[in-house]
């Protein structure tokens, strides 16, 4: 018998997100598509774990549930775990509707942010803001997010570029951090190269060294960040540029992340597979030999449908193909003020679908467990196991299947964060 403070019964179908065989990474191949599903299910956790998972029958036999404990019942719907939103740049000050307003009439993207606009538009707007406003539209946002089933959510800087303004960002991103503490997991990533600023306008290499010689240190000694992303692209920063910084972080012992080939294939994705990266994100141009070196250094394909979406792409990220060649799969919103203003998780599923081709087993398995590995968070989130956070949602439908075919609804109705209900919709 195990002590229980937490006991949802009367799950009609619980996706455990671990399937028989799975071992204990991310789940790649013809595991991406293997949701790891128990219908009748219940699930028990004591302080925040996860002590009991299976039939309910098992579980309700296996558990001695404590005076006081919180009791749910399901009533017959559908529970998964808490997703994990592993991409997005939150933290911004000022909107960019006019640059949509342009873009759909033909302006392009990496043009508007060669002429001043785009990505710098909201540097200007975010050098201006106070730290206080960043916590206010930061915090709402995340929890706009948790409304829609995410428990756990990367936030970017990136927009300061300069410390200073750096340092204000990751100062906000730390303080709804500290606030939504037991509601939701905010990880932070420092994005000091996501353009380069105006006052380095063709010293895009010098900026690159400051990044890496003297911000990266900074950002590790001071612990504001546990990542570090790089805008690798033509006309931003280049792959020897991504590499000073992307190794600057290694030596720093940060995690490596990477925005790559996204828009033209400069060799990001390599790039990612040298550098250990614990995701590659974007990904729309990489070609299958740069797989097969992302499927052995052990990185993530962290995909983002909505962005290419956005931008009205032709092209989109060849997820079949990272599929077939082994390399486990991501979806992430991207949510960003320029390229992907959508904070639904559940609307990037749909696109996983619709523009990838990808199954609803698939697109789940993308925002859960292979997301949790996109962030090296698998150890503790990402499937409902024992052991693990006890995060969870509660779908107002009975099976996975509705989650991505529901288009632009949201469906989660009870959200859990470590056994205590955050989010009651009924
Ligand atoms: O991931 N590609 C670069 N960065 C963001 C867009 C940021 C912006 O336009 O403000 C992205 O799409
Ligand atoms: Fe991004």
């Amino acid at each position: 018998m195990v002590d229980a403070d937490f006991l949802l019964t009367g799950i009609g179908q619980l996706c455990t997100m671990a399937p028989e065989g799975a071992g204990e990474g991310p789940l790649a191949g013809p595991f991406q598509g293997r949701v790891g599903a128990i219908d009748g299910a219940a699930v028990a956790a004591y302080r925040g774990r996860l002590v009991a998972v299976g039939k309910e029958e098992e579980v309700l036999a296996r558990v001695r549930v404590l005076p006081r404990a919180t009791v749910l019942h399901a009533r017959g719907r559908l529970v998964t775990p808490g997703m994990v939103d592993s991409h997005t740049h939150l933290c911004f000050a000022g909107w960019r509707a006019e640059e949509f307003s342009l873009r759909v009439q033909g302006a392009d993207y990496l043009e508007i942010l060669q002429k001043g606009g785009g990505i710098l538009q909201t540097v200007q707007a975010t050098r201006r803001a106070s730290e206080e406003e960043l916590v206010v539209t930061l915090k709402e946002r995340a929890l706009q997010a948790l409304r829609q089933g995410v428990t756990t959510i990367e936030v970017k800087s990136g927009y300061g570029l300069s410390w200073e303004a750096e340092r204000k960002q990751l100062r906000a991103i730390r303080r709804v951090k500290e606030e939504l503490r037991g509601r939701m997991d905010v990880v932070a990533t420092f994005l000091g190269a996501h353009a380069v600023p105006p006052e380095y306008r063709g010293k895009g290499s010098e900026y690159a060294r400051k990044v890496a010689e003297e911000m990266v240190p900074r950002v590790a000694a001071e612990g504001w960040a546990d990542f570090v992303d790089v805008f690798c692209e033509k006309g931003v920063f280049s792959v020897d540029e991504s590499r000073l910084i992307l190794e600057a972080a290694a030596k720093e012992g940060l995690g490596r992340k990477i925005h790559a080939d996204e828009v033209h294939p400069l060799g990001g994705t390599r790039l990612a597979a040298e550098v250990g990266a614990v995701s590659a994100d974007h990904l729309v141009a990489t070609t299958r030999e740069d797989m097969a070196l992302l499927r052995e250094a052990g990185v993530v394909a962290c995909l983002l449908p909505a962005t290419s979406f956005f931008l009205m792409k032709e092209a989109h990220a060849p997820a079949r193909t990272f599929i077939d060649e082994g390399v486990p799969v991501a979806l992430a919103t991207d949510m960003n003020p320029g390229t992907q203003p959508n904070p639904s998780l559940l609307a990037t599923m749909t696109l996983g679908c619709l523009l990838y081709r990808m199954t609803p087993e698939e697109v789940l398995v993308a925002v859960t467990r292979n997301a949790a590995a996109a962030l090296g968070f698998l150890q503790d989130r990402g499937s409902v196991e024992e052991g693990k956070k006890a995060d969870l949602v509660i779908w107002d439908c009975p099976t996975y299947h509705h989650l991505p075919y529901r288009w632009g609804v949201n469906l989660a109705a009870v959200v859990i964060k470590e056994g205590q209900v955050v989010v009651d919709e009924g």
